[in-house]
């Protein structure tokens, strides 16, 4: 019921050639597969290049970020009404890194959800807790505020694009992987928050992804969970070799 998604996070990874020559090598490595939606996210500089090189193909294309105006005077920024002029079709919102580095907020991620729905751009809403947060026994609260400050103000009959991406910082880019057991309570948290929020049955069909140090090794264990509905993938997701292993799982 709930399509798995793979998701590659590039971060600030690849030149548009080498965004072009990783699209060539991938595209025949998972063609015909449909079991999953594939989506990679490269930075905006490379959109104009992927967008068109895989287009017709399994693959949908989505941004890193967005601003929540349609358009203004915020140098550096991109709209989700230009991102949607190129192509993308998905966008990440509040990356851990984001919330980190940028001032990205609970409240901020919100506009920019309810923005990328405004514009049917799938939004992919990053949320998860600190090392200190799970030593200190609050990864159920943290998640569940989370959860319900990004979804503040949205309709039930409008959630049905929203993903939700797990993302423990303390497993990003740390080589330390949650378990799965870990992964699915969290996960399992998540989707009763949304319950709480929109309902049983809306919560049942938005899917979630796990994220944090997902690799070919252990992509099987993590995405045959049951309650995890497909992974959001930072460094294994940068060779093509590796990120076609992790989406055919
Ligand atoms: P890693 O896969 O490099 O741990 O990064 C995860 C991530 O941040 C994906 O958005």
């Amino acid at each position: 019921m709930r399509k798995p998604l793979i998701a590659a996070n590039w971060k600030m990874y690849k030149t548009p050639a080498q965004a072009a020559e990783y699209v060539q090598t991938f595209l025949p490595l998972v063609a015909g597969h449909n079991r999953d939606e594939i989506v990679l996210c490269p930075s905006d500089t490379s959109l104009s290049t992927v967008i068109p090189a895989v287009a017709g193909s399994n693959i949908a294309v989505g941004g890193q970020n967005m601003h929540f105006a349609d358009e203004g005077a915020y140098t550096g920024e991109t709209s989700p009404v230009m991102l949607k002029a190129i192509g993308a079709t998905h966008v990440i919102i509040g990356h851990s890194e984001r919330r980190q580095y940028f001032n990205e907020t609970d409240e901020t991620v919100n506009k920019k959800l309810i923005t990328a729905l405004k514009h049917t751009i799938v939004p992919i809403v990053c949320i998860g807790e600190v090392l200190a947060e799970r030593e200190a026994g609050q990864t159920d609260d943290v998640l569940r505020r989370q959860v319900s400050l990004a979804l503040a103000g949205i309709k039930p009959e409008e959630a049905q694009p929203i993903v939700i991406a797990y993302e423990p910082v303390w497993a990003i880019g740390t080589g330390k992987t949650a378990t799965p057991e870990i992964a699915a309570e969290a996960h399992l948290t998540i989707r009763s928050e949304i319950a709480r929020i929109l309902g049983r049955e809306v919560a049942d069909g938005i899917r979630i992804l796990y994220g944090g140090s997902v690799k070919p090794e252990n992509a099987s264990s993590l995405l045959n969970q049951p309650e995890i509905d497909g992974a959001l993938v930072g460094g294994a997701s940068l060779d093509p070799q590796s990120f076609a292993k992790i989406v055919k799982y």
